[in-house]
């Protein structure tokens, strides 16, 4: 009986040995953050930052906000994109930009060969950075679940320092270091 009880147990250990060396659940990142920027997190906000704001015109001002089930869910989509993103923005080995790839604005911008070497150095000050449009993301979600127009242009500008924390570190630091001597 002993026997064969350690046989059994050793069986198991065996079969939960081989279930943890099969990674099924591995991420594949295949997009860069600049694929990121401009697929998700740029159009998601600008639709987000577009639904509530004024507009001047010569015939006066509009002040636009959701109103319909459809603005708010579309809004809600929104912020959802922006929200998820984030963590797309933290798991490990994605690239910045497409290699070789140069900055746009080489006045102004590093290069993303630079912006990747500053987030291995410090993944953890990414991270940071990544949870701060979390956190504005869930924000505005909050804001659109009670229907809050108020509330969400309120979430609207804290989406924006979320954008400028982790621009002003990583893509344009040394601009941010002149108009900041
Ligand atoms: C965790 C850091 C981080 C956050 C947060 C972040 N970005 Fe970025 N973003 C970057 C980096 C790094 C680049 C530079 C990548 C590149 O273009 O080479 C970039 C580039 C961009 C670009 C230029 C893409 C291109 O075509 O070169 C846009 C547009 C952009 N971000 C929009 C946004 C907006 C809007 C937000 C906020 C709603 C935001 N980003 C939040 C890190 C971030």
């Amino acid at each position: 009986v002993h026997k064969s009880l350690l046989l059994v147990l050793i069986g198991l250990s065996l079969l939960t040995l081989a279930g943890c060396s099969r990674k099924t659940t591995e991420y594949r990142p295949t997009a860069t953050v600049k694929d990121l920027m401009e697929s998700l997190v740029e159009p998601a906000s600008d639709a987000l930052w577009g639904s509530v704001t004024t507009i001047v015109t010569s015939s006066g001002t509009e002040e636009r906000a959701p109103h319909t089930n459809k603005e708010w869910a579309n809004a809600r989509h929104q912020a959802i994109q922006i929200i998820e993103a984030t963590n797309l923005l933290i798991i490990p080995g994605r690239h910045i930009a497409g290699f070789g790839e140069k900055a746009e604005n080489p006045e102004v911008e590093i290069s993303p060969e630079q912006i990747e070497t500053l987030v291995n150095q410090d993944p953890q000050a990414w991270t940071r950075l990544a949870n701060g449009l979390y956190d504005a993301g869930l924000v505005a979600l909050q804001a659109i679940d009670a229907r809050n127009a108020d509330a969400l242009s309120d979430a609207g500008q804290k989406l924006d320092t979320a954008c400028e924390n982790c621009h002003a570190r990583y893509w344009y630091p040394t601009k941010f270091e002149n108009e900041h001597p």
